[in-house]
């Protein structure tokens, strides 16, 4: 018998995105079904972005410039680097699969703090290589515990700051220490900013910045969260030209779509549009994080666009939520057992949720 299946698939789950949220509605019979799971902006997209997408849409039938070339221009202006320092990809997501795809081979091993975004494991165990899980100090990354696991056949190491689930970050400080140490023949250090725009602490990094310094890392970061454009799969990583370049030949020619481009591109010259949805976010879930402890509910303070709360009983308060209209994520889905993920939505939904959790 012909084996035709990989064996490592074996190991491997499809990832658990939850339903499409026009069947969720129509199956419970909601029509204000509102989706707190996924961590989608609040605003939704940039009245510009979606100006660009409507005259874009006649020319759907024409392939898009494959190496998004004027996005990545746009993007090497915001941030000070060349775009041949840049590359786009169909979601942060992809890139995961491209770091992968040109840097990990059966034999290497891939630092990943535990639980985190699934996907940095998949991707490294797709390959052939060994995960090795880092794990969190309760809800925060571990750094010292990753640098002691780093051998000389690390190829990587994952990190997410904000952290998804915990919505915890890396400070700068601490990030720097584990850069230095790391020595002259460093791994990669993927570091992932996606939720970089929802954070007040002033500890913060910029990835960015630290290139120059630290040439074998790569930053991610998408137009999914803050810019709303989940729905259309734009992230970006930033790496030395050289990164880049490795990149580049595992990409599919035209890896990112046309309305995803010029609605990036769009949403990055609305500045005023950014500005607003971060605000929102920040004043909604400090709104929303007070009204849980008053509550007497705990969670780690968010730097990001959601909540990881500890609720006991979490699958039976989901379903509560569920029946009024309000999908939240099941913590044990993303390593957490008894606590809820609950994205930050406008006030509407928090008092929603809130009612819900009151008995109400
Ligand atoms: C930490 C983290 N990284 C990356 C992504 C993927 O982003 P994108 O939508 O650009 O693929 C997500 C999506 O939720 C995420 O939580």
């Amino acid at each position: 018998m012909r084996t035709l299946w990989r064996k490592t698939l074996d190991g491997i789950t499809p990832y658990e995105a939850g339903r499409p949220l026009e069947h969720l509605a129509r199956e419970l019979g909601l029509g204000d079904l509102v989706r707190l799971s996924a961590n989608e902006s609040p605003l939704g997209p940039s009245p510009r972005a979606i100006a660009a997408i409507e005259r874009e849409a006649a020319r759907a039938h024409l392939y898009p410039d494959g190496s998004s070339g004027e996005l990545r221009a746009a993007l090497g202006e915001r941030l000070g680097v060349s775009p041949g320092q840049i590359i786009a990809g169909n979601g942060a997501d992809e890139l995961l699969a491209l770091i992968a795809w040109a840097a990990f081979e059966p034999g290497d091993e891939v630092v990943v703090p535990h639980p985190a975004f699934e996907p940095y494991e998949t991707v490294a165990r797709l390959m052939g290589a060994r995960v090795e899980r880092s794990p969190l100090r309760r809800y925060e990354t571990d750094l010292d515990d990753i640098r002691r696991r780093v051998t000389p056949t690390t190829k990587a190491i994952f990190l997410c700051s904000p952290h998804n689930p915990a919505a915890t970050i890396v400070r700068r400080g601490p990030l720097e220490g584990l850069l230095a140490a790391l020595g002259d023949d460093p791994p990669l250090v993927v570091l992932d900013e996606a939720y970089r725009d929802f954070c007040d602490d002033p500890e913060y990094h910029d990835g960015v910045s630290l290139l120059p310094r630290y040439p074998r890392l790569i930053v991610l970061r998408t137009f999914s969260k803050i810019a709303g454009l989940a729905g259309l799969r734009v992230g970006y990583g930033i790496g030395t030209a050289e990164t880049i370049d490795r990149l580049n030949r595992v990409r599919a020619p035209y890896n990112v779509n046309r309305l995803g481009q010029v609605a990036a591109l769009a949403a990055l010259g609305d500045t005023e549009h950014s500005r607003r949805t971060r605000a929102v976010v920040i004043e909604e879930r400090a709104f929303l994080s007070q009204e849980l402890s008053r509550r007497g509910y705990a969670f780690p303070p968010s730097q990001a666009n959601f909540l990881l709360v500890h609720i006991p009983g979490a699958p039976a308060v989901r379903e509560r939520l569920l029946r009024a209209g309000l999908i939240v994520r099941d913590g044990a889905a993303v390593g957490f057992p008894d606590h809820l993920r609950i994205s930050v939505g406008l006030r509407e939904a928090s008092r929603r949720l809130l009612a819900v959790l009151d008995g109400g």
